[in-house]
């Protein structure tokens, strides 16, 4: 083969494993995780919304709702221990939620909302690199082998 091509078609291996893998898991993805997953957006918009209107039952509705969803079935995407403490850390500020809105502590109430919603951040880019880290191991032993076939 023409040498020139090679880091081309490394290239193009490279890139189709990482357009490929995200494809195969959001398949693999079922339909109970897709509502989990939005169920988790409409119940954390709710909290806005009580929150700065004072809706305290509303948000103590929301938060209780938010923090029982991790017991869904559809909630464990990963199995990974490391998506195991995020969980965790998702259910403390969940339940910190749930107990300030209890007191209609608005303070309280605020700072949890913030940690909820850091938790939120901290495992989408746990699950980011996780994603990432996976598609760098399948896919450089692969390029390896084309770029040295003996
Ligand atoms: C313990 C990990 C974890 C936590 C905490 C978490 N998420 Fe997610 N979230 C995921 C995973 C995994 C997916 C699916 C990503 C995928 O399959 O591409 C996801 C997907 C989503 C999606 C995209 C759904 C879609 O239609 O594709 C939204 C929106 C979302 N999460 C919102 C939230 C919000 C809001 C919070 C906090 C209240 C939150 N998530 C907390 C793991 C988490």
């Amino acid at each position: 083969m023409n040498v020139r091509l090679r880091p081309a078609l490394l290239w193009l291996v490279l890139v189709a494993a990482v357009a490929l893998v995200p494809l195969s898991d959001s398949r693999a993805q079922t339909a109970q995780t897709r509502q989990v997953m939005r169920q988790k957006l409409e119940l954390s918009q709710g909290l806005l919304a009580g929150l700065v209107t004072s809706n305290w039952s509303a948000l103590g509705k929301d938060s209780r709702a938010l923090a029982s969803l991790t017991m869904d079935p559809g909630w464990a995407v990963l199995r990974e221990p490391e998506y195991a403490r995020q969980t965790v850390d998702f259910l403390r500020s969940a339940d910190a939620l749930v107990d300030a809105t209890a007191r209609r502590d608005q303070a309280a109430t605020l700072v949890a909302y913030n940690n909820l919603v850091a938790s939120c951040v901290q495992c989408h880019r746990y699950v980011a690199r996780a994603r990432l880290a996976r598609v760098w191991s399948t896919a450089q032993p692969r390029a390896r082998q084309r770029a040295d076939p003996s």
